[in-house]
């Protein structure tokens, strides 16, 4: 009997195996129990024969199956611990990490780049009253030259701003007509244009506008070419030519020269050499009035940019709409690592 529990034992492979044996052998129905039941039938001589005979194998067996139960556990945490391993060495899974947008980095730089000559960064509202998109700006009803911003109108009133000036307006009027400004405004604007390549509904503008005693135009001149320089490179060169703005006077437009020289030499692009980048001018003394100040005292210089246009010919990009239909493979080319 002690053999054969010791051999099924011995074999037994799973921890659920070695209980079934050590009920069949130990168990209250099992062979040792039965003997131990029986002793009341034997003689008083065969009693402590007997029954110390069945508890040293019960002892025994009990021995066998403690031991195979301590290996069996160990080889089950064993085989779990492997289950479970993990290869700290595997590279991990790429992660998808986002970047900002080409326009967002672009007026960043322009912001950047005016803040570091003491221009504060304002905003205004993108639905905007006629008086502030119009009105304040020298642009009373009717006036032709309304024409030249195909605005979204929502009531008569009310309106989508068709640029970013409104916000001169906004801000002179803040300042009671007796602090000088000195502020720039990017944001959102919208015409009703047809889309192209060169044209958007909405694009964005960055205005500019300083007002002070003794602004002038070289001041304007001064501070766009240090734009143009640290926007385009050092090699570049500005000029202004003559333009019309209600809201300015005089008007000007002003080019970026594409001319790029290095040691090897100059290379023109397409055309005259020149590019369009932006309008700008003197503020017009009834802009000034309207928002309270002095023309007599004060005088200002304002501009307006499309961080849009700069962005494609900083970067070569030949489609406006690239900007809107978000494909991230134009938006990842931007990215900075
Ligand atoms: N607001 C003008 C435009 O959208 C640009 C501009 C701004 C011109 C400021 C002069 C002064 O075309």
């Amino acid at each position: 009997l002690k053999e054969e529990a010791l051999a099924k034992a011995e074999q037994a492979e799973t921890l659920s195996e070695l209980q079934e044996i050590r009920v069949a052998y130990l168990g209250k129905k099992g062979p040792i129990t039965e003997v131990l039941r029986g002793m009341g039938k034997l003689s008083k001589e065969e009693r402590p024969v007997i029954g110390e005979l069945a508890n040293r194998v019960r002892e025994s067996i009990a021995d066998v199956l403690d031991t195979k139960k301590e290996t069996l556990e160990a080889k089950q945490l064993e085989a779990k611990l492997e289950k479970e391993t993990i290869d700290v060495t595997l590279p991990g899974r790429p992660v998808n990490v986002g970047g900002p947008h080409l326009l967002t980095s672009i007026v960043e730089e322009i912001e950047d780049l005016f803040i570091g000559m003491g221009f504060e960064v304002r905003e205004g509202p993108e639905v905007e009253t006629d008086y502030f998109n119009f009105e304040a700006l020298n642009l009373p009803k009717g006036h032709p030259a309304r024409d030249m911003q195909d605005s979204f109108y929502i009531t008569e009133e009310l309106l989508m701003r068709t640029h970013t000036s409104p916000v001169q307006a906004r801000t002179m009027g803040k300042y009671d007509g007796k602090k000088p400004v000195k502020m720039i405004c990017p944001g959102k604007v919208y015409r009703r244009d047809t889309d192209d390549a060169t044209h958007s509904h909405q694009f964005t503008q960055v205005e500019g506008l300083y007002v002070d005693k003794n602004v002038q135009m070289s001041d304007l001149k001064g501070v766009l070419n240090r734009f143009a320089k640290q926007m385009f490179g050092e090699e570049r060169e500005i000029r202004l030519r003559p333009s019309f703005f209600p809201f300015t006077e005089p008007s000007v437009e002003m080019d970026i020269s594409c001319k790029v020289c290095n040691g090897e030499g100059c290379s023109v692009c397409k055309g005259t050499g020149w590019i369009e980048i932006l309008g700008g001018g003197m503020v017009h003394p009834r802009v000034l009035e309207m928002a309270g100040y002095d023309p007599k005292e004060y005088t200002g210089f304002a501009f307006g940019m499309g961080p849009e246009r700069i962005a494609m010919l900083k970067y070569g990009v030949d489609d406006i709409r690239h900007f809107y239909t978000n494909d991230i493979r134009f938006l990842k080319q931007y990215h900075k690592a």
